[in-house]
């Protein structure tokens, strides 16, 4: 089989993730510490893939700034512009050129799949299907691509967001394909949404006879703007991270379990108890970090408790007297204590935050 390329689907509307509003390319939300595109590109590289397409829009300038000639992975990055999210087929038939008749791997930039598709690559290679899709059941399938499998396994059909989905097996966002895949994109039209769906490409390969294969995969999570959500991805990242300490953990201080301290970060009279990540150039001191917490650069936390959250870059937490938890920070947030009258909740919040107070 030829070598297999990657395409990263990283355009998209540019919407911004709620409710940290002032975040922007969704890819580059950061789950313990790292965007999740960088994790797509690691997947990628540790499957042996070099040659790899990224599909831009809107968020084009920040995804490349971030993203650079993928030589950080050793991948070779070409920039793919698109000039509208048309849809993920739409993605596909603009990057002909690129894929040039080779198979390749389809990885959506805002999907994380802490496994890594290493085995998948493998398996495509060795049983060679035109198609390969990733399956996970989900409680709530209304909101993917859901499929539907014959009693012997195989793919029978394949909905794009179905109000009465026919099972609960959702489509995880990461593809294989051949270049018949271009057959396809080239031979369906847009649906309702006004999409050009990679469910209904995908589909009229079933139709053709095709053979699209099934995986059915655990632990994968996506990117959906909900706070337990990214709590939940960022605690499992967490969980298999390896205790670093790159920074300057002062004698008073404590780390306990898995704690990384990255470059330059300064840890002083604190107690960090981890699964726990503090982020370049971040200052801790006074401080309590519990589990499940990414602090990430930048940061002041202090005089203050908090875990079980995310916190992005050059925010301060300063004096809080109650306990941070279960909490999703934005960019250059300011939290403090007043010690002017009156003595209240006095608030600048962006669209569609939400405090809750004790
Ligand atoms: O995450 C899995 C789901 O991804 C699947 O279950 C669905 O079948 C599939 O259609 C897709 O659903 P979404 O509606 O959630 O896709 P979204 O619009 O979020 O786009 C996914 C990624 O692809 C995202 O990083 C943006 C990028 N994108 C999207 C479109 C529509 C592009 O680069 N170009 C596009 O035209």
């Amino acid at each position: 089989m030829a070598k297999m390329k990657g395409l990263v689907l990283s355009g998209g509307k540019g919407t911004r993730l709620r409710p940290i509003t002032h975040t922007s390319a969704k890819q580059l939300v950061p789950v313990a510490n790292k965007p999740i595109l960088f994790y797509v590109m690691e997947n990628l590289a540790d499957a042996g893939i070099r040659e790899v397409g990224v599909v831009v829009g809107d968020t084009a300038q920040e995804i490349e700034a971030a993203c650079g000639d993928g030589s950080a992975w050793g991948l070779n990055l070409t920039y793919i512009r698109q000039d509208a999210p048309l849809g993920l087929a739409h993605a596909v038939k603009i990057a002909e050129d690129f894929i040039a008749g080779d198979p390749f791997v389809m990885y959506l930039g805002d999907n994380l799949l802490p496994s890594g598709i290493t085995p998948l690559v493998q398996e495509f290679a060795e049983r060679k299907p035109e198609a390969m899709i990733l399956l996970t059941a989900v409680p709530d399938p209304q909101r993917f691509g859901v499929a539907v499998l014959t009693d012997d396994g195989r793919v029978q059909t394949l909905e794009e967001k179905p109000e009465h989905p026919r099972s609960d097996l959702a489509l995880v966002g990461v593809y294989l394909f051949t270049a018949q895949i271009f057959e396809a994109v080239n031979a369906i039209k847009p649906s309702a949404r006004g999409e050009l769906e990679i469910t209904d490409a995908i589909q009229w390969l079933i139709d053709q006879g095709r053979e699209v294969l099934p995986h059915l995969v655990k632990g994968w999570w996506k990117d959906t703007g909900k706070l337990e959500d990214m709590l939940d991805a960022n605690r499992i990242v967490l969980e298999g991270a390896e205790a670093a300490n790159l920074g300057d953990v002062d004698e008073e201080s404590n780390l306990i379990g898995t704690v990384v301290i990255e470059e330059g970060a300064v840890v002083k009279r604190s107690l960090i108890r981890g699964p726990a990540i503090i982020g370049k150039g971040t200052l801790v001191e006074d401080a309590y970090i519990g589990p499940y917490t990414s602090i990430y650069f930048g940061c002041h936390i202090r005089g203050s408790e908090i875990e079980h959250s995310i916190v992005l870059e050059n925010s301060s937490i300063l004096d809080i007297e109650g306990k941070v938890a279960d909490s999703l920070i934005g960019k250059d947030v300011v939290v403090t204590r007043t010690s002017v009258r009156p003595h209240a909740y006095k608030l600048s919040l962006g669209d569609h935050s939400r405090v809750e107070v004790i």
